[in-house]
């Protein structure tokens, strides 16, 4: 198929915004695209005839995120942290198509998130700030596990000033209970009940004690087996 007929089919792709933090909905892609995965201001998909090749396509009302998306991409320009940007038409994004799971996918299936990992990604934060931009918004759904290296992918508010802290209380989280639960599969409930309960607690952090005592009763309420 030709890059315009690929390109038609990506601009008749009909997405709904979910309000608050809530992942977009696709409310009809054509074949033959593929969903690669959702965010809360885009979906990603593929073409079958350009595998190695992505594209995020906002939600209605997420043009601002499409713009400053593409602004960093240009800033950030080459390097081992990040997908390359290609190119882009109104309201989407082409992207390299970067393998591997999400963190979060290694947590609900199992998988080992090795200490490099958490390494790499303090290096890329170096790196982003080197170029003049504010590394936000990193969290276990957008950093990829590649050949054991680490990916990070969503890079739309780095423009924006202000640290998140999440990565930092992730850090945290995977010094003190990742080792406790490695190589286990851990439900999705049991994700957003922690997700949940974080963002409930935003401006009374909790003590780690706290978290763990919280994370072990949601983990005791639901079936959990290694893969
Ligand atoms: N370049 C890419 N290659 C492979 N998968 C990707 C890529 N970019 C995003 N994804 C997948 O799509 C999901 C949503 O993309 P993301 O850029 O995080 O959207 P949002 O800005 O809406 O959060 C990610 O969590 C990841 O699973
Ligand atoms: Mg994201």
């Amino acid at each position: 198929m030709s890059w315009e007929q690929i390109t038609s089919l990506v601009n008749r792709i009909d997405l709904e915004s979910s309000p608050g933090n809530h992942p977009v909905v696709p409310r009809m892609v054509p074949e033959p695209l593929e969903i690669v995965g959702v965010g809360t201001d885009a979906a990603v998909v593929r073409h079958p005839d350009r595998w190695d090749t992505v594209f995020k396509v906002y939600a209605p009302g997420r043009e601002q995120a499409w713009a400053d998306e593409q602004k960093v991409y240009k800033r950030l320009g080459e390097s081992p942290w990040f997908p390359v940007m290609k190119g882009g038409g109104p309201g989407f994004l082409v992207l390299s198509h970067e393998k591997g799971p999400t963190l979060y996918d290694c947590l609900t299936e199992g998988i080992p998130i090795p200490s490099g990992v958490v390494d790499e990604v303090e290096e890329a934060r170096r790196f982003v700030r080197e170029k003049g931009l504010n590394p936000r918004d990193i969290h276990l759904k957008n950093v990829l596990l590649q050949n054991g290296h680490a990916k990070l992918v969503d890079v739309s508010e780095y423009l924006k000033p202000g640290e998140d802290g999440r990565w930092d209380y992730l850090v945290q989280a995977y010094h003190r209970f990742y080792p406790l639960i490695r190589g286990k599969r851990i439900p999705e409930d049991v994700l957003e009940g922690i997700k949940q309960t974080y963002r409930e607690c935003g401006n009374h952090p909790l003590s780690m004690v706290e978290w763990k005592r919280r994370f072990f009763t949601l983990l005791s309420q639901t079936d959990h087996s290694s893969p």
